[in-house]
């Protein structure tokens, strides 16, 4: 079988579509990770990630070699130890997954579960913690799942308030939504590449707030083990052989979102997604969650009545090459998930994909007034166009 020679429309949950130049970055030629010309590349990719993410000059910033799970286990991992209360909110699937690596990690965990399709209430966090304390708790920003925005500045005013440490899950926001870890008072946060980053999977940012750098635990994991690894990042010591092309490429990633600039950047998924929000609306097609609590850079739409969920994606893979994701655990079937996310969220994609649904939906036998979709995400879309 032969290796893709188009380029698939990547709308799903990640990953999104990477830049050419960060395609091309990856190409160069392969310095080992001991390499004196490839170290200083390190310490400016450890330094963009500590912009990236707005710690303190003090945090640690650096990749594990992995995907997002690899940063997600590489957080519990340093802060969590045997008998630790935890408490996890959870608002999804990767809340329930930050859940069952704080159990592996040995602490007991007290849930706090949400409706899936809403974010958290702040005050259910201030009770329970008020109830019986934490020494740990565990937060998806960006829900990935249910398309849901969880308040994480005022969620981790609260942990600190108690004495407790925050892990703070921004794989689906870093990049696309505003993260401040220093303004917010975030201790852990972690992240991955292929998503609103923009480059390949398999390289994963972690952040560690420099006041939280004493609260790390002798780590389990040799592989995750964040001072070992800060040995490496910082002072060129052996740990592993990482993947230095996979730096290439966040590297030109993390340039390009300098270029383009963060808080330009974070306006652009907003435009993107408020003008797919127009465009469903005027198909008739509604967002899961209520606005104010949904994500920019992961739409979930609400499936209609009598629709096949996968016949409609398979037309869209099929017919318009365009990838979207299917709904995962009580949600599946019942939402489609769209990214707009990274080098997906442009103005092209999001009308190539309006366009497209309303034929898959045609097909499938759910009419919706012609056109609609693309006009209304255009005219929100205009004032940008007209001074672009
Ligand atoms: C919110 C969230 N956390 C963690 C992960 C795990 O990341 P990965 O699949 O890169 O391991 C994902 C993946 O989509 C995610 O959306």
């Amino acid at each position: 079988m032969a290796l893709p020679d188009t380029e698939r429309i990547l709308l799903g949950p990640g990953p999104s579509l990477i830049p050419p130049r960060v395609l091309r970055a990856m190409a160069a030629p392969v310095l080992s990770h001991l390499d004196p010309d490839f170290i200083p590349l390190l310490h400016e990719v450890g330094s963009s990630l500590r912009r990236l993410f707005r710690a303190d000059d003090k945090a640690l910033a650096l990749a594990t070699s992995g995907t997002g799970t690899s940063a997600m286990e590489a957080a519990v991992a340093n802060v969590v130890a045997d008998g630790m209360r935890g408490v996890v909110i959870v608002t999804g699937y990767f809340g329930d997954r930050l859940a069952q690596i704080f159990e592996r990690y040995g602490a007991t965990v007290r849930r706090i579960d949400v409706e899936w399709g809403r974010a958290v209430d702040p005050q259910r966090l201030r009770d329970e913690l008020r109830r019986e304390g934490a020494d740990v708790v565990g937060m998806v920003h960006a829900e990935t799942s249910t398309g849901v925005r969880n308040p994480i500045k005022e969620l981790a005013a609260i942990v600190r308030e108690h004495g407790a440490i925050s892990i703070v899950d921004t794989v689906t926001s870093l990049g696309g939504h505003e993260v401040d870890l220093a303004g917010w008072g975030v201790d852990v946060a972690y992240s991955c590449a292929q998503k609103c980053v923009g480059a390949p999977s398999g390289i994963a940012p972690i952040a560690v707030a420099g006041p939280a750098r004493h609260r790390l635990v002798k780590c389990r994991s040799f592989y995750l083990d964040l001072k070992l690894l800060e040995d490496y990042w910082v002072s060129s010591k052996y740990h592993h052989t990482l993947c230095t092309s996979l730096v290439y490429a966040l590297r030109e990633a993390l340039l390009m979102i300098d270029e383009e600039g963060l808080e330009a950047r974070w306006a652009r998924h907003e435009r993107h997604h408020h003008a797919l929000a127009a465009g469903l609306d005027a198909m008739g097609l509604s967002l899961l969650p209520p606005a104010g609590e949904r994500l920019w850079t992961l739409n979930t739409v609400r499936v209609p009545a009598g629709v096949d969920e996968a016949a409609v994606r398979r037309t869209l893979l099929n017919s318009f090459n365009i990838e979207v994701g299917a709904g995962l655990g009580p949600l599946s079937g019942k939402i489609w998930r769209v990214g707009l996310m990274g080098a997906s969220s442009t103005h092209q994609t999001l009308l190539q994909f309006l366009a497209a649904l309303e034929e898959a939906l045609v097909l499938s036998g759910h009419p919706v007034p012609s056109g609609a979709g693309v006009a209304a995400a255009s005219a929100a879309l205009r004032p940008q166009l007209a001074n672009a």
